[in-house]
């Protein structure tokens, strides 16, 4: 398919003017510890949410497991080597709460903590800049045992454990990121329960939500107390929400589908609030009597930075009684009180995960967050798309997911010239791993990973963004 958006391929000279970033602009790659590191009962770690729930059948496609996933735990070196070779100047990784803290309660565990810092030495050590996330999904199987995120009690366990970290890294990590999407913790792990830990309770789900950034703002405050100098910041993954037409019923409910997925997280984190409007969409699943005074003080702990994940879009429509029921809003649903709200396909294309792809989202939700929320520094701390990748001759030629890179930074630098201080932007993922419920067979990564073999080879995607590092920009269209 021709697509005149797309650079000129690998290797052919482009001699078009630069699209030029900030400079200092931090070009990265992401990802996360149960994702990629593997060794799930090594150097004392215990098991986390994730590991019994892919153990359980069923669970996760052709019953994958994070057991090995990239085996990057005992591959530390070369893989921080691969980063030095495509220039990243950062790189976003997740520390395993079980593997620092196992059980999640009590003293540190000197290996774990070990093995990141040798990772953050390492990096260090190659010119990269360590960005640290201290949960992305990995809760503790015991606090989970406890009542998990519905439980208020985990909130104080989180804020213990990040000082663990903070008082191990915090002379060498500057990028603090509390929570990666707690959206997908809440009302995935506790809604819809397609992720661990496998519980469908609408409740639940919206206390784990308020849970989750109450631990948030307590983390913030020890890792303030403990390293005053680090730049603090949590991630939300956001998706503009479009009506599907402007009949007043579907532009509510693309106001109940943003309540939900956007404004419940941004309206507390930002302006110490939860919007009434959602308040009152979610009377029928919640009282919201586990919100206590003070709490919304805590969570709205000022930041220094803000992380916003994009992959895609929500088109939306009203409740329709005789439409086909859409996988989204079967219950037990992702969207409590809102089940009935209808997620329609718009016959654009899309990613691998039938994620509809849509650059200009990523314009609209930046200058959203920053028009209306914050003037904070904003990061992209993902973006990627999945594609089914062949190699050919010891060659992956990732041209659809080197054309999403391509659209999306320019999406990019089309926010910063409208006055969004965005000021980088992690490229999901590195490498290849394990996709959550997916398992294996979904691939992110901007490097192949054979999982037999564990050999890396970078795609022409990884090559191309190396280039774009290299010249701090792309080439103009
Ligand atoms: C995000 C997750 C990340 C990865 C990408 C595809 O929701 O943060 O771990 O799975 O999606």
């Amino acid at each position: 398919m021709s697509n005149p958006a797309s650079p000129p391929a690998v290797g052919v000279v482009d001699d078009r003017p630069p699209l030029t970033f900030p400079p200092g602009f931090l070009w990265g790659a992401a990802t996360a510890a149960y994702q990629i590191e593997g060794a799930a009962a090594e150097g004392g770690r215990t098991p986390s949410i994730w590991d019994t729930f892919s153990h359980t059948p069923g669970r996760v496609v052709e019953g994958h497991t994070g057991d090995v996933a990239c085996d990057h735990y005992h591959r530390l070196g070369p893989d921080v080597a691969l980063m030095a070779e495509l220039g990243l100047k950062s790189y976003r990784f997740s520390v395993s709460w079980p593997r620092v803290q196992p059980g999640g309660t009590g003293p540190a565990n000197a290996e774990g903590l070990d093995f990141y810092r040798r990772l953050v030495d390492e990096l260090l050590g190659h010119g990269i800049e360590p960005w640290l996330t201290l949960y992305h999904w990995d809760l503790p199987q015991p606090l989970e045992d406890v009542g998990g995120w519905p439980a208020r009690d985990t909130a104080a366990r989180f804020a213990d454990y990040a000082t663990l970290v903070a008082d191990a890294l915090g002379d060498r990590v500057r990028y603090w990121t509390t929570l990666n999407e707690p959206w997908c913790s809440a009302f995935l792990g506790y809604g819809s329960g397609v992720h661990a830990p496998g519980r469908s309770d609408g409740a639940d789900a919206v206390r784990a939500g308020h849970h989750l950034m109450l631990g948030h703002g307590l983390a913030v405050q020890a890792l303030r107390a403990a390293r005053p100098t680090a730049e603090v910041g949590v991630t939300v993954n956001l998706y503009p929400v479009t009506p599907a037409s402007e009949a007043p019923a579907d532009v509510d409910a693309a106001r109940r589908i943003d309540g939900l997925a956007n404004r419940f997280f941004l309206d507390p984190l930002l302006r110490g609030s939860y919007p009434a409007d959602l308040m009152a969409d979610l009377a029928k699943v919640t009282d919201f009597g586990h919100v206590r005074d003070g709490d919304l003080a805590t969570i709205s702990t000022p930041l220094d930075v803000v992380g916003v994940n994009y992959y895609s879009r929500h088109v939306v429509a009203a409740p329709d009684p005789d439409a086909e029921p859409e996988p989204y809003w079967r219950a037990p649903s992702c969207w409590p009180g809102s089940e009935d709200v209808r997620f329609v396909t718009r016959g654009v294309p899309v990613t691998d995960m039938n994620w509809e792809i849509d650059a200009p989202g990523l314009v609209e939700t930046l200058r959203r967050v920053h028009e209306e929320y914050t003037d904070l520094p904003l990061y992209v701390t993902e973006n990627g798309s999945a594609f089914v990748d062949e190699v050919v001759d010891g060659q992956v030629d990732d041209a659809d997911r080197l054309a999403y890179f391509d659209a999306h930074l320019r999406a990019a630098h089309e926010a910063i010239e409208a006055g969004v201080p965005l000021r980088g932007y992690f490229a999901w993922s590195l490498m290849d791993n394990f996709e959550w419920a997916w398992g294996y067979t979904k691939r992110f990564g901007m490097v192949h990973v054979d999982y037999d073999s564990q050999v890396r080879i970078p795609k022409s995607s990884a090559r191309w963004y190396a280039e774009v590092i290299r010249r701090n920009g792309l080439a103009a269209q």
